[in-house]
C-alpha cells in the first residue's frame, strides 16, 4: 500500500509540531552537563514542552507492541552504549565525557514531531566525537537522498555506505518510520539497504530518518525492562533524528534547529 501524501493543510500543522519539537532540543542543551540527572533531564524536558509550548509529551505512557510496558517518562536518554529507548532515571547521572541522545516527540494540535540529538558531557574522547559526527554525517546523506522520484531504499543506502567507509555499523532493528496523526506510521524507513529499492517518494510524505550507528558490531540487546536497547558488545552507539517533509524539488527538515541554517 502507498503511502498517503499529506495536504498543504496537514504540512502546516507538521510544520508546527516540528518547529517545537526542535525547540526543545534546543532548550536542552545547556542542561547537558556532568552531575546532571536524566530524570532532571526529563523533568525540564517535560515542564517545557507541557506549560511553554503547550504540547503534548508523545512518549509518555506509550506502547508500540503488545505485552510492551507502557514508557514511563517524557523524553528518552540513552547513554554511551545504549543505542535508544532509553528510559530517565534519577540513578544515572552523566560524568565527564559521557556522550548521551535526547529524543523528543511532542504532539501539536494532533500532530507529531520526532527528532534526536547528540549531547556531549564535558569534553568526548577521540572515538566518541567521531562517531557523532560521522552519525550527523549519515542523517544528513540520508536527507539529500530525499526528493521525488527517488526510493526509499536510496535513503538507507546512502547512510549504510557512509557508515561503512568509516568501519563503523548500522543497526537494523529500528528504522524510521512515517509520521503525522500517528506517531509510528508507515512506511518503514531502513537505515541499511540498496538503491533504487521500495517505495518511490512523492511530494506530501512525511518521515522520520534516524540512524543508529554503532563504534563496533550491530547487534543489540533489550534490557528487563522492555524499553532501553544496548550494544551487545557495550561499545558506544550514536543516533540522530529529524522529521522529513518530501517537496516537489527535494525535501524539507521539519525539526531544523537555528545551528543548522545549511539544511533545507
Ligand atoms: N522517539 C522514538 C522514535 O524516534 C520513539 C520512542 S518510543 C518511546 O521513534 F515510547 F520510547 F518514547
Ligand atoms: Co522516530
Ligand atoms: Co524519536
Amino acid at each position: 500500500m502507498p503511502t498517503t501524501p499529506k495536504t498543504p493543510e496537514e504540512i502546516e500543522k507538521m510544520r508546527v509540531a516540528g518547529r517545537l519539537a526542535a525547540s526543545v532540543l534546543e532548550m536542552i542543551g545547556e542542561h547537558v552537563r556532568p552531575g546532571v540527572t536524566t530524570e532532571e533531564l526529563d523533568r525540564l524536558c517535560h515542564d517545557y514542552i507541557v506549560n511553554d509550548i503547550d504540547c503534548i509529551p508523545a512518549p509518555l505512557n506509550y506502547s508500540n507492541a503488545p505485552g510492551q510496558p507502557p514508557f514511563p517518562k517524557s523524553i528518552c536518554t540513552s547513554v554511551n552504549h545504549v543505542v535508544c529507548h532509553g528510559i530517565p532515571t534519577p540513578k544515572k547521572r552523566l560524568k565527564k565525557g559521557d556522550v548521551i541522545n535526547i529524543d523528543v516527540t511532542v504532539i501539536k494540535d494532533g500532530w507529531h514531531g520526532d527528532t534526536s540529538k547528540m549531547f556531549f558531557a564535558g569534553k568526548p574522547g577521540v572515538l566518541a566525537e567521531r562517531l557523532v559526527r560521522v552519525t550527523q554525517e549519515c542523517l544528513y546523506r540520508g536527507i539529500e537522498a530525499v526528493r521525488p522520484g527517488a526510493h526509499l531504499g536510496d535513503i538507507g543506502a546512502a547512510i549504510q555506505a557512509h557508515a561503512q567507509a568509516h568501519r563503523f555499523s548500522v543497526v537494523r532493528e529500528f528504522c524510521g518510520h512515517g509520521i503525522g496523526r500517528t506517531f509510528h506510521d508507515a512506511p518503514q524507513v531502513l537505515h541499511y539497504g540498496t538503491r533504487g529499492s521500495g517505495e518511490v517518494l512523492r511530494p506530501g510524505m512525511t518521515f522520520t530518518i534516524e540512524p543508529m550507528i554503532n563504534a563496533g558490531r550491530r547487534h543489540v540487546r533489550m534490557l528487563p525492562d522492555y524499553w532501553t536497547v544496548v550494544t551487545k558488545d557495550h561499545k558506544l552507539s550514536a543516533q540522530w533524528e529529524h522529521t522529513i517533509l518530501v517537496t516537489p524539488t527535494g525535501s524539507e527538515v521539519l525539526t531544523r534547529r537555528a545551528e543548522e541554517s545549511t539544511l533545507n
